[in-house]
């Protein structure tokens, strides 16, 4: 899989039987326990649908699913807390060790606890949105999660579970060497709609939003947000979600060699 292999959906044909929103549907018959310790990169722009998309495909791996974007907004939060300024990114560097971000990996309920508070619904406010790509350029802060990053995907390694990890340096930087990559695109337009929809505001204000963060996210000097020279790009903008999410169950399935009928390929 190459840069230039963009997938353009719909490009699945399933089966009549197959449903992707009972558990094992899709899995039927495939042998789920065969991609158990598959590490799955999903990377993207903002709104692209790489949550959605990375819970669903989770729950049907039954393995773990981290939001890295996250723990980068729970960092923030905490500085906004502490009203330290954001944009001050040598302070940011020295407080970041005093802001210990945890996180439950499940897709179902997937939360985000800093410092003992779970600010799972906190961090979504307009007020660390706004904030976060400053504080998500410090180094400091990038060598803490990305060190935190590597473990959760250690840890799901050695259990023997699945890992999908959401982001924008997953498959670059993060994890290199994660079996199947993703970068998620969409038109602006249906990004700006999705995020106004989950409630970040009006359409006029979250476009402009998402153009500065996504400027700020793939401009930064470290680690800046961007595809992985091996990572298969999807376009999302007229897909549904069932249809991203086979696709990437089926390049999961292909690269594990666990496709349905196929041979099986010892990896
Ligand atoms: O995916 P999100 O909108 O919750 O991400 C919040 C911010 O964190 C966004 O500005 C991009 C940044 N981020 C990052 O720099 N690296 C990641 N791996 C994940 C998110």
């Amino acid at each position: 899989m190459t840069q230039d292999d963009t997938v353009l959906l719909p490009i699945m044909t399933q089966s009549p039987d197959s449903h992707l929103d009972e558990t094992g549907g899709l899995l039927a018959g495939t042998s789920a326990s065969d991609s158990r310790s598959v590490v799955v990169a999903i990377d993207g722009t903002s709104g692209s649908g790489k949550s959605t998309t990375a819970k669903a495909l989770a729950e049907l791996l039954a393995g773990d699913y981290v939001d890295t974007g996250a723990m980068y907004r729970a960092i923030t939060w905490w500085m906004l807390q502490q009203n330290i300024d954001v944009h001050d990114a040598a302070e940011v560097g020295r407080q970041v060790g005093n802001a210990r971000v945890e996180i439950f990996a499940s897709p179902s309920s997937f939360s985000v606890r800093c410092n003992g508070v779970d600010v799972s619904a906190d961090i979504r406010s307009v007020h660390v949105t706004e904030a976060v790509s400053a504080v998500a350029a410090v180094p400091a802060v990038r060598e803490t999660l990305c060190a935190y990053q590597r473990d959760l995907a250690g840890s799901a390694k050695r259990r023997g579970s699945a890992m999908v990890m959401e982001g924008r340096d997953i498959g670059s930087v993060v994890l290199p060497d994660a079996e199947v990559k993703i970068w998620l695109e969409a038109d602006l337009a249906a990004r700006a709609k999705r995020r106004a929809a989950e409630g970040e505001g009006p359409v006029a204000a979250t476009t402009e939003r998402l153009i500065s963060r996504d400027e700020r996210d793939a401009t930064r000097a470290v680690s800046p947000a961007q595809m992985a020279h091996d990572a298969v790009l999807i376009d999302t903008t007229f897909a549904s979600v069932d249809e991203v999410v086979a696709t990437v169950l089926e390049m999961v399935h292909e690269r594990m060699g666990t496709n349905a009928g196929g041979p099986h390929v010892a990896t």
